[in-house]
């Protein structure tokens, strides 16, 4: 190191050198996944790539039965938006998800606030289906929207062994701006979203692209 180099310089080149090489000062996050609205466990090295933590609460419900997912994790910034997702498919298989993203050691250790979803139909409906094994599906039915959700969403994933799916339905604005890679807890699964399109119910019909 040349004696002329400045303080900042040298901030910078071992921010770099933590970044690229991960030399021991990666980012520790909370991991953990489990039924209910907390889960706990160790707190792990992230990737060096992996700049953030994230606390990921589901409700879920499906043929009928609620379940609340918790997951905790580290997560790359590019793909982790706080914020929620929901998509309703029908009346008994929807899914609502709550997210928060931060960058501080252990920082996903606190229990996310409490998460209530609004069931109250809000009189708009969308064109709906859901499919395992493809990334489209067509929709043969419509549903009905509930609370905040006041787009048709279509959206392709994966679940946790790497099976596509493709759900459409009734979604919240925030779930039209879900980032590839946003991942989902639903049940014992972990879904990772691939693409989300949208369009105002007001507008729904026939079937999404
Ligand atoms: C729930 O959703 C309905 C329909 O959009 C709305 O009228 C109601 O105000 C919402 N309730 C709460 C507590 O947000």
């Amino acid at each position: 190191m040349k004696p002329s180099m400045k303080p900042e310089t040298f901030l910078l080149a071992s921010a770099l050198l933590c970044t690229l090489l991960g030399l021991g000062c990666s980012l520790s996050c909370e991991l953990c996944v489990s039924d209910g609205p907390n889960c706990n466990g160790k707190l792990q090295t992230c990737a060096p790539d992996e700049d953030s933590c994230i606390v990921v609460v589901t409700e879920s419900n499906r043929k009928g039965s609620l379940a609340v997912t918790s997951y905790k994790g580290c997560a790359k910034s590019s793909k982790c938006e706080s914020g929620s997702f929901t998509i309703t498919v029908n009346t008994e298989n929807q899914l609502g998800s709550k997210r928060r993203c931060c960058q501080d050691d252990g920082c996903n250790q606190d229990p996310m606030p409490a998460f209530v979803r609004n069931h109250t139909e809000n009189g708009l409906r969308c064109p709906s289906c859901i499919t395992a094994f493809t990334e489209t599906c067509t929709s043969t039915q419509e549903t009905v929207c509930v609370g905040e959700e006041t787009h048709c969403v279509a959206v392709s994933g994966l679940t946790q062994p790497g099976i596509k799916f493709a759900a459409q339905g009734c979604g919240t604005e925030t779930t039209c701006h879900s980032k590839p890679g946003t991942l989902v807890p639903s049940g014992s699964r972990l879904l990772t979203i691939k693409k989300t399109s949208c369009r105002p119910s007001s507008q729904a019909s026939g079937k999404a692209e």
